[in-house]
């Protein structure tokens, strides 16, 4: 499975003949699930067009540092917070130089010094350009600053000149920046997780639920089985594709998914519930579509669901661990400190639903990590990074 599914992936591709690749690794990414974004600098609009880049990445793509379309006209620091890797390719000699130097005269290189996420660049030259003592102290420099460097590739060359400085085959770059995610951390461990939301029938056309996405939780899916881990996932109705290489186990009520949970928990290493489960159901649903009441208001009794991440810490044989979240909109960490207690949890996963950039349907998060031992924020990022975070904190606290 790849490493880069769900990734948003920012690829620059800077004024070189090989700019033309940029398309192929574009759309080879796309292949392996990344969310990827296009930055050209003005050189590479002379190799490439924008609209080919948008076509195949489905994303505008960008080439102005100063973008009127932007919130706050600052679509660099959009596009630096955004990312969670960017890569550079090809990355010209004058690229390599103006990045060393710390420049931010283009919208690339502004990007690249702006973001918080890792940078890898793809050289690509005339051999000559390539071994000139100044490029390859540049590029030292970068290495020493751990940026990346995928290839150059050694070959014949656009110029007619043969050695090293091609840019290194599209594939190549992919397997670079899947090997960079690699990690087994969960390899072998059987992880349950839960997602999306429930649905509460009201009759046969009416429900009550919420506006989880699924997002987080299959996001943990994905992530946990990128890590080695057998992952089930138990969702209530949502609009996403089953990540790779994990077993789904759709559901549509609360109770459902109650069902489901303790049967598959039982003896499992980690349980994580990330559904936004429905705390109450209609008492008795009708069996045939409610009428308009004339006139008066219509009262609908409702009755408890079963609190399923609490049901599952009581199994005989319960999960090495049980993380859940707490979806708040005020006093967020009172709250979910005291919802992990009540409920028996090892972490729990205080998400603010109030802020829009991380609450249902949102592409990012920012949560705070709370167990008995302590405490921890994880800054906003996509969530499939938040999922990864989330996870690796788990996997430090599973018995080997
Ligand atoms: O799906 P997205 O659009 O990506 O949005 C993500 C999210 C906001 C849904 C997710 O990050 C989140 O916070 N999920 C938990 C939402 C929630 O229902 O929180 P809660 O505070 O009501 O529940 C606390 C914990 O108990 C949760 O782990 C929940 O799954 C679990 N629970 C709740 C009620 C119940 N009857 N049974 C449960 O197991």
């Amino acid at each position: 499975m790849s490493q880069l599914n769900q990734r948003h992936i920012l690829v620059a591709i800077s004024g070189g003949i090989a700019a033309y690749k940029g398309a192929e690794l574009v759309r080879l990414l796309k292949k392996q699930g990344a969310v990827v974004r296009v930055v050209l600098s003005r050189g590479a609009t002379e190799f490439i067009t924008p609209l080919t880049l948008q076509a195949l990445s489905g994303e505008p793509t960008h080439t102005e540092l100063l973008d009127e379309a932007a919130e706050a006209g600052m679509g660099h620091i959009e596009l630096a917070r955004w990312a969670d890797l960017m890569i550079i390719a090809p990355a010209t000699a004058d690229v390599l130089a103006r990045l060393a130097q710390g420049r931010a005269d283009d919208l690339l290189t502004t990007v690249a010094l702006a973001t918080p996420a890792p940078v890898a660049v793809a050289p690509a030259m005339n051999q000559q350009m390539w071994s000139h003592a100044a490029t390859q102290e540049n590029v030292q420099l970068l290495a020493s600053r751990n940026i990346q460097i995928i290839g150059p590739d050694a070959g014949e060359q656009a110029c007619g000149d043969v050695g090293p400085g091609r840019l290194l085959e599209p594939d190549g770059i992919v397997a670079a920046l899947n090997q960079r995610f690699e990690n087994r951390q969960l390899e072998g461990k059987r992880v349950i997780i839960t997602a999306g939301p429930t649905l509460e029938a009201i009759d046969p056309v009416r429900y009550l639920s919420n506006h989880s996405s699924g997002k987080m939780g299959y996001a943990l899916a994905g992530a946990c089985a990128a890590a080695g881990a057998q992952v089930a996932l138990i969702s209530g109705p949502v609009q996403l594709a089953p990540p790779d290489r994990v077993s789904m186990h759709p559901v549509t009520s609360a109770e459902e998914m109650c069902a489901a949970a303790l049967s598959l928990a039982e003896g499992a290493d980690l349980f994580i519930g990330a559904a936004a489960v429905a705390d109450y159901r209609p008492e008795s649903p009708a069996s045939t579509k409610l009428k308009k009441q004339s006139g008066g208001p219509l009262t609908l009794t409702l009755v408890e669901n079963p609190d399923i991440i609490a049901q599952v810490t009581q199994l005989p044989n319960r999960p090495a661990l049980v993380a859940g979240f707490a979806a708040e909109t005020t006093s967020v960490l009172v709250h979910a400190r005291e919802k992990r207690v009540r409920k028996g949890l090892d972490m729990i996963i205080a998400n603010d639903v109030a802020d829009p950039q991380t609450t249902f349907g949102s592409e990012q998060n920012a949560v705070h990590l709370i167990t008995e031992a302590g405490e921890r924020s994880l800054p906003l990022a996509s969530k499939r990074v938040i999922a990864e975070q989330i996870i690796s904190a788990l996997a430090a606290q599973l018995p080997h």
